[in-house]
């Protein structure tokens, strides 16, 4: 099978690129992204010579070359990850978030159906369904939850989401959905809670908490996320939606805390800070459907999971300067210095 992944230089599409290639050795990956600031040519350097492994440079909004594509390649496979992915952004500055993640949605679907690709995924996300409330803790988002967004990056994968569903009724394409909850594992760009706490951290430099610290994030380890994403691809239904999440839920605070102590450092490095406009307050997922149609568990939990993450950035702090040098700079003072 020929697989298109869009967004693969990013974190999660980069750790999918390896999922696939180590458990589908037969198959053939072509590896899209336009490498914008989130995306990492080197977060791939571990399959680049891998026979079965090909990189694009292009944007998922250019039509006439994704056209091109996908009438030489003829892919059995499309699954798009590519997206602008972080919410600080989005409130700063919402446009591209609707080019890229709606009108480039559109034009990989367009071209999924002119081409005769077999099944369209669209990776999404549990914001689309907003958020609980903190205190009912015994609350989750299910597949029928109404979509109810918070910030311009959640309206627009929401938007996204209804886009496929339409494609579906309309025109037929063959399609699934994936929503999962947050995100944690190597690769991750040092914009989001977690590898910027341990940049910061391994620096002695403040480390930013929002609010009181009291949100929560129900996270999940990025090769987890990738394992259900490969089994509803090839196995979920067509036309279906599938949650994705790993029952952990976590306040920021202890989640912060712990990467504290993983480093050795104490809590008065903690400040609190200006909160997020419109901060969701909680999520969590319920994925029974998952499981129960297609046999998805989780393998990490937490615990182990985080610890060998912050293993794995101080063993890649040259990946970490990389990556936070030059404009990462500028964005944290634009970001940060009058929170
Ligand atoms: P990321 O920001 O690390 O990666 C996004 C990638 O898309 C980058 O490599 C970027 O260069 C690429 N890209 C951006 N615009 C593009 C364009 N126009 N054309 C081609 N490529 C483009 O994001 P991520 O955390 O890896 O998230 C991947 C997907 O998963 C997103 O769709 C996101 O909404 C979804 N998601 C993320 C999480 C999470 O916790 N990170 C959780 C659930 C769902
Ligand atoms: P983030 O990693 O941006 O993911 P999302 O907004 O998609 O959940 O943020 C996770 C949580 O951490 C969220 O509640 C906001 C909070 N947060 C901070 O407290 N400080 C920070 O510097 C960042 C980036 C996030």
């Amino acid at each position: 099978m020929k697989i298109l992944v869009t967004g693969a230089a990013g974190f999660i599409g980069s750790n999918f690129v390896y999922y696939e290639l180590d458990k589908h050795p037969e198959d053939q990956i072509v590896a899209l992204d336009l490498l914008t600031y989130a995306g990492n040519l080197k977060n791939l350097d571990g399959c680049k010579d891998n026979p079965n492994f090909k990189f694009v440079k292009m944007d998922i909004r250019d039509r006439e070359n994704i056209n091109k594509l996908f009438e030489e390649e003829k892919f059995d496979i499309v699954v798009n990850f590519a997206a602008e992915s972080h919410v600080d952004r989005s409130i700063e500055d919402p446009e591209v978030f609707l080019r890229t993640n709606i009108i480039g949605t559109e034009v990989l679907m367009d071209a999924s159906l002119k081409y005769g690709v077999k099944r369209y995924h669209q990776v999404s996300t549990d914001e689309v369904y907003g958020d609980l409330p903190l205190e009912a803790t015994d609350s989750f988002f299910t597949e029928t939850t109404p979509l109810h967004t918070s910030s311009p990056y959640s309206a627009s994968k929401a938007s996204a989401d209804l886009l496929v569903m339409a494609y579906h009724r309309t025109f037929g394409l063959n399609m699934s959905i994936t929503r999962c909850s947050n995100n944690y594992g190597p690769y991750q760009f040092p914009e989001k809670l977690i590898p910027l706490m341990i940049n910061n951290a391994r620096h002695d430099k403040k480390l930013p908490v929002y609010g009181e610290g009291l949100n929560v994030r129900d996270w999940l380890h990025v090769c987890d996320h990738c394992a259900g994403i490969d089994l509803v691809m090839r196995n979920g239904r067509n036309g279906e939606v599938y949650n994705i999440g790993g029952h952990n839920e976590r306040h920021n605070i202890e989640v912060v805390k712990t990467i504290i102590k993983a480093l050795g450092k104490t809590d008065d490095l903690i400040t609190y800070v200006t909160d997020r406009k419109g901060h969701d307050l909680r999520y969590a997922i319920d994925p029974t459907k998952i499981e129960t149609e297609l046999g998805w568990k989780p393998k990490y939990n937490f615990e182990t999971g985080i610890k060998e993450t912050i293993e794995w950035y101080m063993n890649n702090q040259e990946w970490m300067d990389d990556v936070t040098s030059g404009d990462y700079l500028t964005y944290y003072e634009k970001m940060y210095s009058k929170k």
